[in-house]
């Protein structure tokens, strides 16, 4: 048959063919580099999926195109990125899992092993959570560590050693003097990274996108003391060679790592069926909600290392193990139409209204769409079918459009030039991606900044909710921000209006009374200003403890607080010196408004040796983490300025002290101590 003269068409789809495995290939080594080098994938798991089939089905069809380089060989990304960290060669490669989508993939699994080893009745499996994060390999030299490598390609790694040493739960020793390799995932825990992204938003810098980019973002930095500044944490789940300790079963090796003070999930379950291996597998995807680390899904392992043996592995992947995949939290529905929202700063920016559809739990018709700038790159239309999902964060965004269902009659989105609340033009800042409203006195602004001041983590007003704010404004009940405080005055007007019982009153406006006593640092939050979010509105009040030395500051005073950016600082300058807004901060001062830090009892502070005086410290810390400093301070009688100032009575340093350090020197005022004499200072002063 093979020598048989190939007719026109045999000819042509050979062509096609050969076509389409070149464009696979050159597909997937750019998405597997993508992948390697930034730790975000370009397309889905099950898209990745689905192209690598069809590649291995074509190599299969024409054996005499099969390559050496070809992804479906080679593991992963050639080149591994930047010269950073140095490349080390792995003893034995880190190999990669095949992949299930669904559960009866997992009867197959099971199937396919027991027809590999017809003699085995009594095969066990092993059930773990798959975590998502970043595979890394440590070795341990008579228990003692001296080596961590991440995967890379999974032949070659990179030597990350000093980054993992900062890794509070990695171990630098073993409870036994033990030469062993190690394997595990580093994570950042879901909070961790929630509030790394919060700080870097206040700070005006790029968010990671979900907390594996953060993890891998973090281990790559230069600064090691970063990592445990952010929190990553690692969960081990392999040992190399495991039969050497003496240990005959998967699930004794996870024990094992646990008796030598190495971190686990603590979830191995062994389990003898696939009908078993179902439940648990469901059990998990509910309870997996509750963990502080993402997880994917789940792997199978043969329990009984013997077997792993008897049966390989292939260039890629181990024949004992299969990854279970939870389904994405990914839905499709139809997109009807885009509002345009104006928020408090003047950005117009887009809401897609979905057809409402189900997803993880809600139901969920609207979606952010981020800035127009989104829709032209995502190509997405009026009318398209669209992919929507719950990232790490709880608005549900639109991922994509799907061209293949369109027909002809989707519209495309235009990006207006007026704004959609009262009709101005909109601008664009140069370099900017979002439009402004151009008119200060825009209502969907006024809206905006009041729905903001009123929100749960600024003044926390109840019972003042979007539609109140909107019917408020509509009765001109209030006109800005600070009329907030004159409702007392128009009780009856507010009994007055539709559906608000006098009970009703009476709760606002004491919840409105309330907020008076919120803290000088949510009150600064409240404000609006620009970059400026709960966190940094902390950093600001602890900095300048009162409004008045706040409107004082300088910009570069502003950027020396740890924590606010340059963005922030100039942010918080700018706004301090408009006409209105110095008007307001007066009207709200008025009302009796928190514009000062609550000062602490003294009393039993003047007996300390720190009382009344100032404390900042900068650089690499030996003996403490942040938090533990400041407490020490603050336990001392000692109060934590978060800037060099005129107001700083000491700078303690630590390794590495920079910019703090010279212009305290410059300043001649403040008193320098090193991390050491600190320390003396505590011992004495802590006896009791
Ligand atoms: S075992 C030879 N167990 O998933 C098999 N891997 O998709 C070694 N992963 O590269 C891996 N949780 O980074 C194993 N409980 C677990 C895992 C796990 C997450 C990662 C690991 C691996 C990738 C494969």
């Amino acid at each position: 048959m093979k020598e048989m003269k190939l007719n026109f068409f045999e000819e042509n789809d050979m062509k096609k063919d050969k076509e389409r495995i070149e464009k696979l290939r050159a597909d997937l080594l750019k998405y597997n580099q993508y992948y390697y080098t930034n730790n975000e994938s370009l397309i889905s798991d099950v898209e990745y999926d689905m192209l690598m089939n069809e590649l291995k089905e074509l190599e299969e069809k024409y054996p005499e195109y099969k390559s050496e380089a070809s992804p479906t060989v080679i593991v992963g990304a050639s080149n591994l990125r930047e010269n950073k960290f140095q490349k080390v060669t792995h003893k034995k490669p880190m190999l990669s899992l095949s992949n299930t989508y669904n559960e009866e993939e997992i009867g197959d699994f099971i199937d396919r092993i027991k027809r590999l080893l017809p003699e085995r009745e009594d095969i066990k499996y092993a059930l773990e959570l798959k975590l998502d994060g970043l595979s890394i390999s440590i070795q341990y030299e008579k228990g003692k560590l001296v080596r961590g490598v991440t995967r890379g390609d999974g032949a070659i790694g990179e030597d990350v050693t000093e980054n993992i040493m900062e890794i509070e739960t990695i171990p630098h020793t073993l409870k036994e003097p033990l030469d062993m390799e190690i394997r595990g995932e580093i994570v950042l825990p879901i909070s961790k990274f929630e509030s790394l992204n919060e700080r870097r938003m206040e700070a005006g810098e790029e968010v990671f996108a979900n907390p594996r980019n953060a993890a891998s973002g973090t281990l790559r930095q230069i600064d090691a003391s970063i990592i445990k500044e952010r929190g990553l944490d690692c969960y081990f789940y392999f040992i190399v060679d495991a039969k050497n300790y003496g240990i005959q079963t998967h699930s004794e090796s996870i024990k094992y790592l646990e008796s030598l003070g190495i971190k686990t999930t603590g979830v191995c379950e062994v389990l003898d069926t696939a009908s078993a291996l179902k439940k648990r597998i469901d059990y998990w995807e509910q309870e997996k909600e509750k963990l502080d680390y993402e997880t994917d899904g789940m792997v199978i392992k043969v329990d009984n290392l013997d077997l792993w043996d008897e049966l390989g592995n292939t260039t890629k992947s181990p024949r004992w193990a299969i990854a279970y995949k939870f389904p994405a939290k990914q839905v499709t529905t139809t997109l009807l139409g885009i509002t345009w929202q104006v928020g408090r700063t003047g950005k117009v920016t887009p809401v897609a209204e979905l057809e409402e559809v189900a997803l993880s739990g809600s139901k969920v018709k609207r979606a952010s769409l981020h800035n127009f700038h989104e829709i032209e790159r995502k190509d997405i239309r009026i009318g398209d079918k669209v992919f929507i999902e719950k990232a790490a964060e709880i608005i549900p965004q639109v991922v994509k459009s799907i061209k293949e269902f369109r027909d002809g009659s989707e519209k495309m989105i235009a990006e207006p030039d007026k704004c959609p609340v009262c009709g101005s033009p909109v601008a664009r800042e140069e370099g900017q991606v979002d439009i402004k409203c151009t008119n200060p006195v825009c209502p969907g602004k006024v809206k905006g900044r009041i729905e903001y001041f009123v929100s749960r983590d600024a003044m926390n007003i109840g019972g003042f909710g979007s539609k109140m704010v909107e019917k408020m404004l509509e009765l001109s009940f209030i006109k800005n921000v600070g009329d907030i405080y004159d409702l007392k005055d128009h009780k009856e007007d507010l009994e007055n209006i539709e559906k608000m019982g006098k009970r009703s009153v009476e709760n606002l406006l004491d919840s409105i009374e309330a907020s008076k006593k919120r803290d000088y640092s949510k009150v600064i939050y409240a404000l609006g200003i620009p970059f400026i979010g709960k966190y940094s509105g902390k950093l600001l009040a602890e900095a300048s403890r009162n409004i008045d030395n706040l409107m004082k500051m300088e910009i570069e005073e502003l950027i020396e607080i740890d924590g606010i950016g340059d963005k922030g600082a100039k942010a918080v300058y700018d706004f301090l010196r408009d006409e209105e807004n110095i008007e307001l901060i007066n009207i709200l001062k008025g009302h009796g408004l928190q514009f000062a830090m609550e000062e602490k009892e003294e009393e039993d502070q003047s007996e300390k040796i720190f009382s009344g005086k100032t404390f900042l410290f900068t650089g690499t810390l030996k003996n403490f983490k942040r938090e533990e400093i400041k407490e020490e301070i603050e336990k001392l009688g000692g109060k934590n300025l978060s800037a060099v100032s005129k107001n700083l009575d000491y700078l303690i340093i630590g390794e590495k002290a920079g910019s703090k350090l010279k212009k305290a020197q410059e300043l001649g005022t403040v008193k320098i101590l090193t991390e050491e004499e600190f320390v003396e200072i505590c011992k004495n002063n802590n006896k009791n």
